[in-house]
């Protein structure tokens, strides 16, 4: 039977996109309209959508959307606004790769369709978008079943552990980390979830946990310094989380708390996944050294829920991601198949043989 994630994070109705605000989540379900490129941009840069297929895919959206509001009739002006668009889009938020990823791909169908009449050229813009949400869901689905293969060594149900929400609010559907953590669950072989609360912005707590409890998918929130203890329980089987991006070396930023997940899991000896489309694996750099670290604003360590904790006068300091370094990786998962060390060598082939 084919499973669907019960989480609609972006409606597309052929002219608007519709965003489940995640701010707001999980006490109020309500989508925010975005009718302009500029509109989805804010989207982007607010974390109404986060995560970085999600990301992507609404970039892709923002693009085709521009494309719409053009109500002029020349084509240099045109293709002036869309690309534009793509610039102001590109500068919402630094770190996911999918975002580039996916604005190369709309920026490539604005080039190779420029000679076009405008309206042709719009629908281009519209089908590409449509197509990149589509193959994402797919893509994720093969990563849940690839997923199942990474844990083959386990016997019975295991105990996996996430951080952050790489889960179906996180992509067009479905999810990464999440995915092959529904893979398993279809399966029955979820004993529990251990969900990172994944301070400052609460990704664990308030989406993963949100997520899972839909689903039915026994879980359990802990604050991001119970890993350890949890760890030294025999709590954790695994862990298994997504990627903003990754570097052909294998190393992978993800979200801020990742890096001492995977220290954690070197030092107790289980296996830590990650789990991510081939978009998010960055091949114009070498390691994860050259990979942007998003600083958000301070207010997010200063407050919770909007609930200030400290004084505005205290320093604070609000990187978004960290790097884990292919070291700590066991393996990465991706719809192409299960990637094992020496990670360089093995992306690169995979990225020759596509
Ligand atoms: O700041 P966010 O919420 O966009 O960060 C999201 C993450 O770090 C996710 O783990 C990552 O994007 C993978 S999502 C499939």
């Amino acid at each position: 039977m084919e499973h669907q994630s019960k989480v609609q994070t972006l409606i597309w109705d052929g002219q608007n996109l519709k965003l489940i605000d995640q701010r707001k989540l999980p006490f109020i379900k309500e989508y925010v309209v975005c009718d302009s490129y500029e509109k989805v941009g804010t989207a982007i840069k607010d974390m109404v959508v986060r995560g970085a297929p999600a990301i992507g895919v609404t970039a892709a959206y923002g693009t085709a959307i521009a494309g719409i509001q053009y109500e002029g009739s020349s084509k240099k002006e045109f293709l002036e606004f869309v690309e534009k668009a793509i610039s102001f889009l590109a500068a919402s938020r630094p770190t996911a790769v999918n975002l580039f990823w996916a604005l190369k791909r709309m920026k490539e169908v604005l080039n190779e369709n420029r000679q076009l009449e405008i309206k042709d050229i719009r629908k281009k813009l519209i089908d590409e978008s449509e197509q990149i949400e589509i193959e994402d869901i797919s893509i994720n689905k093969k990563i849940g079943e690839n997923g199942i293969e990474a844990f083959k060594n386990f016997k019975g149900k295991v105990k996996v552990l996430t951080h952050c929400n790489a889960g179906a609010l996180a992509t067009a559907g479905y999810g990464t980390a999440l995915g092959v953590i529904r893979s398993l669950a279809f399966s029955g072989r979820i004993a529990h979830v251990v969900v990172d609360e994944t301070r400052p912005y609460l990704q664990g707590a308030r989406l993963t946990a949100w997520e899972l409890e839909q689903e039915e998918i026994p879980f359990f929130i802990i604050t991001d310094n119970m890993a350890a203890y949890m760890m030294s329980k025999g709590e954790v089987d695994g862990v298994v989380v997504g990627s903003d991006r990754i570097a052909p070396n294998g190393d992978s930023a993800n979200k801020i708390g990742t890096l001492g997940v995977s220290i954690l899991a070197k030092y107790y000896r289980i296996p830590f996944f990650i789990a991510a489309p081939l978009s998010t694996i960055d091949i114009n750099i070498e390691n994860g050294n050259q990979i942007p670290i998003e600083e958000r604003d301070g207010r997010e360590v200063r407050e919770i829920m909007g609930r200030r904790i400290i004084s505005e006068e205290m320093p604070v300091r609000n990187p978004s991601f960290d790097v884990t370094p292919a070291e700590n990786i066991s393996a990465i998962i991706t719809e192409r198949g299960v990637i094992k060390s020496p990670f360089d060598i093995n992306i690169r082939k995979l990225f020759n043989n596509k």
